[in-house]
């Protein structure tokens, strides 16, 4: 197997605000063209890290290396190849989406004719045409956002922090810009994400760490977190009580939750094919009708919860 290379690592990195530890010991490894979630509660440390390898805060203790830079010794070089936006987003209100673009563009060094190009491209992209124009004071949340990110994709950065890109977006908005990052993706762009919505995560990114109070408390794939939760479990509802009953008889032990007034019963599943084939002939043999069944997967809530204590900001997005 090759040895993936990676594009943002963390190592050991401690920052005090006073004798307020916010980061104590982080260890972080992005791989060239992935994407890692960052998750946690509020004040767990997200925006901290993101400043510190964005080179705009400085660190206690820690290695912290951005496409092979030093952050503290070669900022110059790791701004060159970082976009960076959310929490700390810059637009100048007065000027337009366009004009906003351009200059930015132009403090890149880009020349006029590249910049006007490029703020026409990303306009484009980013679905803010009609609006390039006005000034961005007038733009609703969701284009603010998405100005947001397109000024700091000006110069094709390969490596993006974005920091909560979607927090307070409608649902609409927030799937928007689930492609426009999608498209990053695609494009082979590093990038951390933090974020306080699962869900995001969970569509997303191909790593997630949770932080809490500082420290790493899990990292893995959805799949990985999700599976250290808990396992799958079938739910089923039953006709009547007598049926109800023959099949508590019937399924015996595996059972694992019974709920008498609604006659509905619990299973814990391994493999969900089999295990539910298993569990309906047996069922069928007995004459014990079903009414309603349902797997339940655990969801990164259910990680979340466990692991802090605390209950993500749950806001559902229907997919499409
Ligand atoms: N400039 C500062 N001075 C002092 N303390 C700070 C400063 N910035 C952040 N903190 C503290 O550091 C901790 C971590 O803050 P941080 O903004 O990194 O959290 P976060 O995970 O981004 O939270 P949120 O989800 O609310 O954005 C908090 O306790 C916060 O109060
Ligand atoms: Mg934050």
């Amino acid at each position: 197997m090759a040895t993936a290379e990676a594009v943002i690592q963390i190592k050991w990195l401690t920052k005090a605000y006073g004798k307020n530890e916010v980061l104590r010991g982080i260890d972080i490894q992005v791989e060239r063209g992935t994407m890692l979630a960052l998750l946690g509660p509020n004040g767990a440390g997200k925006t901290t890290t993101v400043r510190i390898l964005s080179t705009l805060l400085d660190f206690d203790g820690g290695d912290v290396r951005v496409a092979g830079h030093d952050v503290k010794r070669e900022a110059d070089k790791v701004r060159r190849v970082i976009g960076l936006t959310g929490q700390s987003a810059a637009l100048d209100e007065l000027l337009t989406g366009r004009e906003n673009l351009i200059m930015m563009g132009r403090l890149y060094r880009l020349t006029k004719a590249s910049a006007t190009a490029r703020a026409k491209e990303l306009l484009e992209q980013f679905d803010l045409v009609k609006a390039a124009d006005r000034p961005a004071k007038t733009y609703s949340g969701g284009m603010r956002r998405r100005l947001d990110l397109a000024v700091s994709l000006i110069a094709s950065p390969p490596i993006i922090f974005l920091d909560e890109p979607t927090t307070g977006l409608d649902p609409r908005s927030r799937l928007a810009m689930w492609e426009i990052i999608k498209r990053l993706m695609a494009n082979g762009t590093t990038i951390l994400l933090t974020t306080q919505y699962l869900e995001e995560a969970d569509q997303l990114a191909d790593q997630i760490v949770v932080i809490d109070g500082g420290k790493v408390i899990a990292k893995g794939t959805a799949a990985e977190l999700k599976s250290k939760v808990g396992k799958d479990r079938l739910e089923l509802t039953f006709k009547d009580a007598a049926t109800y009953k023959s099949a508590q008889d019937v399924l015996g032990k595996s059972v694992v939750d019974a709920n008498e007034k609604e006659y509905a019963l619990s299973l814990v599943i391994n493999d969900t094919n089999k295990d539910v084939k298993n569990i309906l002939e047996a069922l069928d043999n007995a004459k014990a009708t079903i009414t309603a069944m349902a797997v339940h997967k655990p969801t990164l809530d259910d990680v979340f919860l466990s692991l802090t204590g605390k209950q993500a900001k749950i806001e559902k997005v229907e997919a499409k």
